[in-house]
């Protein structure tokens, strides 16, 4: 009988640093459902690609300057190595493209991604090229390698994955899904260090809860936000051209 389960949405990681995973990963939801083969994580060392006897992987760059710049025949090898079965190929750089919450939904719509990890001062362009890596920053910092960027990568996508998130963490009203960030949170006790929480939280009025939540997360977007604010009420100014 042929097996008609779903595959599990793949990632594999290239690094070399396996033991930097799982890492977060297999904390709490996420680590849950890969237990349940809902996802899966492999890593591949990019060391034991080396071909020479002290498993170097680096040179130093053409040019001149300072660090060290990884192999593009070594790190060739490592991609090669793994199965693509159509997953995304990205290398994670503070040169790539902003990672979005648009794209997160797009990479966790399909069958997984292999994420390239590197260290030093980066990867040889001439790879990247050569086998069409897609180049994702997660943000305008500089870390010290690429696993930490790859976790938050793929953490993003798997919460994502049906079945990986209960109802009570659903995924739809949350801050991106409109464009807007979300609205300020309260719980018990009723009153903090003499900060009550709003009482229009506690009028049992869904129509005034909704609408003060709604101004909250456009005056947050506004002052935090102002390109995402733009880009806000540009849509909503589209939206009432089409109406008339
Ligand atoms: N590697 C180092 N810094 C990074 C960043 N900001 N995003 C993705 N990968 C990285």
């Amino acid at each position: 009988m042929s097996d008609t389960s779903p595959k599990p949405w793949a990632a594999t990681a290239l690094t070399l640093f396996p033991e930097a995973f799982p890492g977060v990963l297999s904390a709490s939801v996420i680590g849950g459902a890969e237990k349940s083969q809902i996802w899966s994580l492999e890593t591949v060392d990019i060391r034991n690609f080396s071909s020479n006897k002290h498993r170097t992987v680096d040179g130093t760059p053409a040019g001149g300057g300072a660090g060290m710049v990884l192999r593009p025949d070594i790190a060739a090898a490592a991609i090669d190595s793994v199965p693509k079965n159509g997953r995304a190929l990205i290398y994670l750089t503070p040169r790539g493209t902003p990672l979005t919450q648009h794209r997160v939904k797009e990479l966790a719509a399909g069958p997984g991604v292999i994420v390239f990890c590197a260290r030093f001062e980066g990867l040889d362009e001439r790879v990247i090229e050569a086998r069409q890596m897609e180049e994702i920053s997660i943000g305008d910092y500089v870390l010290a390698g690429g696993e930490v960027a790859a976790q938050v990568l793929i953490e993003a996508c798997v919460r994502l994955i049906p079945g990986v998130l209960g109802k009570a963490e659903s995924t739809v009203e949350e801050s991106f899904e409109e464009g807007l960030l979300e609205y300020p949170l309260y719980t018990k006790p009723r009153e903090f260090e003499g900060r009550a929480i709003p009482d229009v939280l506690l009028s049992g009025n869904h129509q005034k809860v909704e609408d003060w939540r709604k101004a909250k997360m456009i005056e947050a977007t506004q002052a935090r936000r102002p390109d995402l604010f733009d880009a806000y009420t540009a849509r909503q100014e589209r939206t009432k051209g089409d109406a008339t």
